[in-house]
């Protein structure tokens, strides 16, 4: 039985181990430094089992020799940020926990692939995949799935048609320069561009941009858990091998899109092997030159942090 360990019991990370426990039939650990947590949050979602029709088993626990043997590690380990902060203010203490996190969990399961959520989502994938001395197609970072999510719900919420019909991309970083990109947003095939006045979409992408943000006021005290897990958990369900997908995800890129040395959000093939391939789009001008920003926002940022992997 496929095995994933959750760095990180919180709101995501628990939510992340119902998700999987009960929608995708998937064994879990569930790691934290809180004592007592994670063993909590696992007996009480052992004896929703009787309830939930399943009979997947998960353990909490402080100690990382319970984590042996994973197929899959997720790190959701770390501060959340307040209204105020924006996700680059976490990187000092954030990095300390994920790199810590990467070693001490692939010491004892080093076939597993590793997805990132902790915020700043890109630095600490790049941190991550430097920690973890794996190969690049074993480490990715969660945020694209989550704002393109975000963006499909914007669409058709602007549209009054169900999600179904929308399909829609975001690529960039996990962050305000994130690249929401209309170009590539369908309504049952219908391009969207259309479909919805350009002001109308230039308001879509802005909120998809901020959406995060924008529950950050709303929460007061945390962030989004719910999209992000779901999120999470459909590429855990990659990794497993129950599907492949096509989705956006922060990958360590070696020359794509011009880009070396840095993880930031791209179209790429997921399955069991990891990350099978990374698309490259026919950008646009605009597209580029937004897509750019970007990665020049996300330099300075893995600059700053970078020593604390050396
Ligand atoms: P949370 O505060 O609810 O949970 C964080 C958990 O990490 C806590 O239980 C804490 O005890 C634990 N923790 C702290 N240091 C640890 C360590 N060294 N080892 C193990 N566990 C440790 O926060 P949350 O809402 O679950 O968010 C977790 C992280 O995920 C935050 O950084 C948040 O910004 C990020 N996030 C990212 C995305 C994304 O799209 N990538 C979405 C949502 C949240
Ligand atoms: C979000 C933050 C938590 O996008 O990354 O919700």
């Amino acid at each position: 039985m496929p095995r994933v360990t959750i760095i990180g019991a919180g709101r995501v990370g628990s939510t992340l181990a119902q998700r999987l426990l009960e929608q995708y039939n998937v064994d879990v650990v569930l790691l934290d430094i809180a004592p007592d947590l994670p063993r909590a949050i696992a007996l009480d979602l052992m004896q929703a089992r009787a309830l939930g029709g399943h009979d997947r088993q998960i353990i909490g626990t402080n100690d990382y020799w319970d984590t042996a043997g994973s197929d899959v590690i997720v790190i959701a380990a770390g501060l959340p940020r307040k209204p105020g902060m924006t996700r680059e203010d976490l990187i000092s203490v954030n990095a300390r926990i994920v790199i810590d996190a990467t070693r001490q969990a692939l010491a004892r399961s080093p076939e597993a692939a590793l997805l990132v959520i902790t915020n700043p989502l890109d630095v600490m994938t790049y941190l991550a995949w430097r920690a973890s001395g794996l190969p690049p197609h074993r480490v990715m970072g969660m945020a694209g799935v989550l704002d393109t999510a975000r963006f499909r719900h914007f669409i058709a919420e602007a549209l009054a048609v169900s999600w179904h019909d929308v399909s829609a991309l975001v690529i960039g970083t996990h962050g305000d320069t994130m690249v929401p990109l209309p170009r590539y947003a369908t309504v049952h095939g219908i391009p969207l561009t259309e479909l919805l006045e350009e002001e109308a979409i230039a308001e879509i992408v802005h909120r998809t941009q901020f959406g995060g943000a924008e529950l950050v006021q709303l929460f007061r005290n945390g962030s989004a858990y719910q999209a992000p897990a779901a999120a999470a958990a459909q590429m855990v369900a990659c990794l497993l091998g129950q599907r492949r997908q096509l989705l956006p995800a922060s990958v360590p890129l070696q020359g794509a899109y011009g880009v070396e040395d840095l993880c930031i959000g791209v179209p790429i093939y997921l399955g069991a092997q990891g990350v099978e391939q990374v698309v490259e789009l026919d950008l646009t001008k605009p597209e580029r030159d937004a897509f750019e920003r970007s990665v020049t926002a996300l330099q300075e940022a893995i600059k700053t942090a970078s020593y604390l992997v050396d």
